[in-house]
């Protein structure tokens, strides 16, 4: 048996709980979503001992869902440990008898299985008779994560405060970290940009989310036609070397930078301009409560630039902290306003998209300025240390991969489509360009390894360069996007899916995927035609006789114009020997009789008969990739009516899951059928 005493086994968290005279434990299964009151990550502890927590405490879960309902990597262990009944606890049996818990889900909702590893925790706990203290917490990503939280953690603090025999306290507002400027430190010490404390030591080690490998950018190109308003970037990133292996249909996280201007402005309202490259350090002031979040030391403008998620719409809890150190008392209260009043806030702040430096420039009275200098923005005395503790980290973006490892062993494949949309007008602010983080730092990785020149937006307010997201300058900073010689890199690191094809080349496949829903159908289709090489080699194209076919669904606005990968398909299709088949629907190009549009579904009603047939005697896989609100609705409901039709006038048909962004698998719909 296992002594839990404090021993010094670093795996032992309620010994860790014993020592720093902690009552909550908080396990935060998150690769998204930043609490302030951040504690264990649930990779770093064992849980033989979750029954040893002692009476006055409670633990609290913190549990995102993401994918096709799977818990984040870092809490995979935690889950299965509690699901599975086999798994003993130190006084060896599977119960939790009264141990008080707290759980708190944080989903999407436009994902199937919304929340279901926080349901699923809590089911597990209750079943193992341990005790929740208020409702379970439930966050949509997709709408409101931090209003939800809002209005579930009054109701569960007066329950936590009833059950654990504690008064409701005021906290929350002081900082986690502290931050000292450091002179004389070795430049060579300093993080300007890496992910990783390892990578300035040079150990080795493997790449994943916690040590992300930075890689060279091969080719970056566009991929739409013609003078397009819309951009839609093809990346290659090179892997040679550095160890990492990837399988069709996994993801890749690639990490952004913030854009430059965002950077700017943040640096002119924290009075920081002056000295940006000032070399700080940060430490955390409890750090059984909190750990730096990015390696230290480190220089304002890096942490503003590359560590911290300051290009999000601005949260409405830290509008709070920071009124109090508005620089008027217009300032203060325009701030506290948009703190206590919830629709305001929505109006103001959420319509109009607003960053957090924009708020602060808007607050004291200055223009949202696309390019804000000390000038013409007002300097706030916020100290860094609120800043660091209360922005989360800035997080990977993550890319359905558009290759295969097969054809592309050591390159990794991305296809992104750039984000920009107008934010809606509301009384204090007109509407302006919103600029997607990760799309545009690809967009702008495209025109510098390319040397081109950024080019104009056009817009009637905003007549300025795309500077507005312009991290060109950031290459020739430091190791922001890594700029070796002419090679310019960007951190990266692969996370594994379910999203694959079947292994027996039988089985009929049929890819749905309009728009950039395409891309990991790419690496399918790349998978299959390196399959054929090798069966061709050996038997000559007979060889693929038996093999089921591939049909492709994809659908764009015009032919000439956003048609991705246009020239790689009838390669493709000569490699598979006619068992390819690529369905394009133009929807602006080719009308129907009564003038509607033509969409993927209604190419999958054309082909009824044989989307029937491959499902129903071919015992074939439908997959589906793209927007989930409307697009995969449709489909499905498409495919409802096929079936359903096939097996005899029903409609109902079951084991077609909800699908999910942006890469959804109907795992084995034939099953069911
Ligand atoms: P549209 O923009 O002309 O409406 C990729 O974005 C393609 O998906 C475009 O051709 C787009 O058409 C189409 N699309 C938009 N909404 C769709 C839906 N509900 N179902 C299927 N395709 C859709």
């Amino acid at each position: 048996s296992k002594a839990s005493n404090g021993s010094g086994n670093p795996r032992d968290f309620v010994a860790k709980m014993k020592e720093g005279k902690k009552r909550i434990v908080i396990f935060y299964g998150s690769q998204m979503f930043g609490l302030a009151s951040l504690v264990c990550d649930p990779e770093e502890y064992d849980f033989e001992n979750l029954d040893e927590v002692p009476e006055d405490c409670c633990v609290f879960f913190v549990m995102a869902t993401y994918g096709e309902g799977e818990p984040t990597d870092n809490a995979v262990q935690l889950c299965q440990n509690l699901s599975d009944d086999s798994f003993e606890f130190s006084n060896g049996d599977h119960k939790l008898s009264g141990l008080k818990y707290v759980v708190f889900g944080l989903g999407n909702k436009t994902y199937e299985h919304y929340n279901i590893i926080a349901k699923n925790v809590d089911s597990d706990l209750t079943k193992m008779g341990a005790v929740r203290i208020g409702e379970r917490g439930e966050g949509d990503d997709d709408k409101s994560m931090e209003e939800d939280y809002l209005e579930w953690k009054d109701g569960m603090w007066e329950a936590f405060a009833r059950e654990m025999n504690v008064e409701e306290g005021q906290g929350g507002d002081s900082p986690d970290f502290s931050v000292t400027e450091v002179v004389d430190h070795p430049p060579e010490k300093v993080y300007l940009g890496e992910l990783s404390a390892r990578a300035l030591t040079r150990s080795k080690g493997i790449h994943d989310a916690k040590n992300p490998y930075p890689a060279p950018i091969a080719v970056a190109r566009e991929l739409f036609a013609g003078k397009a308003d819309r951009n839609c970037i093809h990346v290659e990133l090179n892997t040679e070397g550095s160890g990492i292996t990837y399988q069709h249909g996994d993801h890749v996280g690639v990490w952004p930078s913030n854009s430059e201007v965002e950077v700017q402005r943040l640096l002119c309202t924290l009075g920081l301009y002056d000295k940006k490259d000032a070399i700080i350090n940060i430490e955390s002031l409890d750090p059984a409560l909190a750990k730096v979040p990015f390696p230290v030391p480190t220089t304002y403008i890096t942490v503003l630039r590359h560590y911290i998620d300051i290009s999000a719409v601005a949260g409405r809890q830290i509008l709070g902290v920071l009124s109090k150190f508005a620089p008027t008392p217009e300032a203060e209260a325009f701030l506290k306003n948009l703190n206590s009043n919830k629709e305001e806030y929505a109006n103001v702040v959420g319509n109009g998209c607003l960053k957090l430096g924009e708020i602060l420039q808007l607050a004291a009275g200055n223009d949202i300025h696309v390019s804000p200098t000390t000038e013409n923005t007002t300097a706030w005395k916020i100290p860094f240390d609120i800043i660091v503790s209360s922005i989360p980290r800035l997080q990977p973006r993550y890319y359905s991969i558009s290759s295969s490892p097969k054809l592309h062993p050591h390159s990794i494949h991305v296809t992104c489509v750039v984000l920009k949309y107008e934010s809606l007008p509301n009384e204090r602010v007109k509407p302006r360009w919103v600029y997607g983080v990760g799309s545009n730092f690809l967009l702008n990785l495209k025109f510098a390894v390319n040397g081109e020149d950024v080019p104009l937006i056009g817009h009637a307010e905003i007549t300025e360069p795309s500077a507005v997201v312009g991290p060109l300058y950031a290459i020739d900073g430091p190791r922001g996007l890594y700029r070796q010689e002419t090679i310019y890199k960007t951190p990266i690191h692969v996370r594994r899916s379910t999203f694959r094809l079947p292994t027996n080349p039988k089985s009929p496949v049929i890819m749905i995927g309009p728009g950039t829903g395409v891309a990991p159908f790419r690496g399918f289709v790349q998978e299959r035609v390196a399959m054929a090489r090798r069966t061709v080699e050996k038997n000559g194209p007979e060889g693929l006789a038996d093999w089921g076919s591939i049909r492709l669904y994809f659908g764009c606005r015009r032919s000439d114009q956003d048609f991705l990968y246009k020239n790689e398909w009838s390669d493709y299709a000569k490699e598979l020997h006619g068992k390819f088949t690529l369905r394009c629907a133009f929807s602006r190009e080719n009308y129907k009789p009564d003038g509607s549009k033509i969409y993927v579904q209604d190419l999958l009603w054309e082909d009824r008969e044989e989307v029937a047939d491959a499902i129903l005697n071919g015992k074939g896989y439908i997959y589906i990739c793209g927007d989930a609100r409307s697009m995969s609705k449709s489909v499905e409901e498409t495919l409802c009516k096929i079936l359903g039709e096939a097996k005899g006038g029903s409609a109902e048909v079951e084991g077609i899951a909800e699908l999910d962004p942006p890469s959804t698998l109907l795992d084995e719909a034939h099953t069911s059928f």
